[in-house]
């Protein structure tokens, strides 16, 4: 029987990508799932950077499991999950595993059911994926509903984050980004960051498709938080960065509109089923 005031379970599912590498993607998740953890959000890290995984490494967690151990079906789902400090989830990745880098498709369904069956237990999932454009990296955008595309202020973080926006938009017809500016030194800097992006991408994609999310500052704080392997938020937390990040939230949760449209994981993963 309904219970009443059950509201339908939505989900929202973001990965955090780029085109370039060492750009901050995995520093962005986990900092915006404490910042999220916060907000009483039920948060889970998916690290989809399966190959090379360092996720655990930078919360300091030492996982006895990975994701290979459950698409080797020797464990489920639920018993691979570890808490990570500030109370969310992490589904560890494998690191030094060359055929998890290319997973064919029997196994990125698998992977996508198990996560459907704890969906009712989280608010959002993160996926931290790698850099480039692999198939993995494809398949994972192309299975979040909101896509966050990491960007500096490198010339070739831009190209790379352009010719990943370019493969997703006509291999895989997606249309909607959204742009975070990472390792800025000042709203004006991030902003022409921005529209340089959306000059060459609205060429192909009309726009407006690349809303902008907004910047966190360079900050020096990151990489010596990274090196205690605590989130910047966590260890300093009235530092800039760890500001944005919280700003960052709150303006991920903000939008309403994106929270009426999310839905159930598997409505979109069944999309999957088609390609
Ligand atoms: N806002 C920032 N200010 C200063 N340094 C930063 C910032 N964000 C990230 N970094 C630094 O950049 C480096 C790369 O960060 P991170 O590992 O998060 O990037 P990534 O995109 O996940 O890399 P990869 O593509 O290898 O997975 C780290 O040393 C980190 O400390
Ligand atoms: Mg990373």
């Amino acid at each position: 029987m309904m219970r009443r005031n059950q509201s339908p379970k939505t989900i929202r599912v973001i990965s955090v990508t780029s085109g370039k590498g060492g750009v901050g993607k995995t520093s962005v998740v986990a900092n915006l799932a404490l910042a999220l953890c916060r907000m009483n959000k039920r948060v889970l890290i998916l690290d989809a950077d399966l190959g090379l995984a360092n996720m655990d490494v930078m919360l300091g967690l030492n996982p006895r499991y990975t994701i290979q151990n459950v698409l080797k079906r020797e464990k489920r789902i639920e018993e691979v999950i570890v808490t990570a400090p500030g109370g969310f989830k992490l589904l560890p990745a494998a690191s030094g595993i060359q055929e998890l880098t290319e997973l064919d498709n029997g196994e990125r369904l698998f992977l996508l059911n198990e996560l459907d069956s704890i969906q009712d237990r989280f608010d959002v999932l993160l996926i931290d994926t790698a850099a480039g454009i692999s198939s993995n990296v494809m398949y994972f955008n192309f299975a979040a509903m909101e896509k966050v595309v990491v960007v500096t202020n490198e010339p070739t973080s831009l190209t790379d984050a352009y010719a990943l926006i370019k493969v997703l938009n006509n291999k895989y017809h997606q249309k909607r980004f959204k742009v975070l500016v990472n390792s800025a030194r000042s709203a004006s800097e991030a902003d022409r960051i921005y529209r340089n992006l959306g000059l060459v991408a609205d060429q192909f994609l009309g726009s407006p498709s690349l809303d902008y999310l907004g910047w966190i500052p360079y900050d020096k704080m990151v990489p010596a938080s990274i090196r205690q392997q605590q989130m910047v938020l966590q260890r300093y937390p009235d530092t800039p960065a760890s500001k944005s990040f919280v700003s960052l939230a709150e303006k991920l949760m903000g939008k309403e509109e994106e929270q009426a449209f999310a839905g159930d994981i598997r409505f979109f993963w069944r999309r999957l089923l088609k390609v």
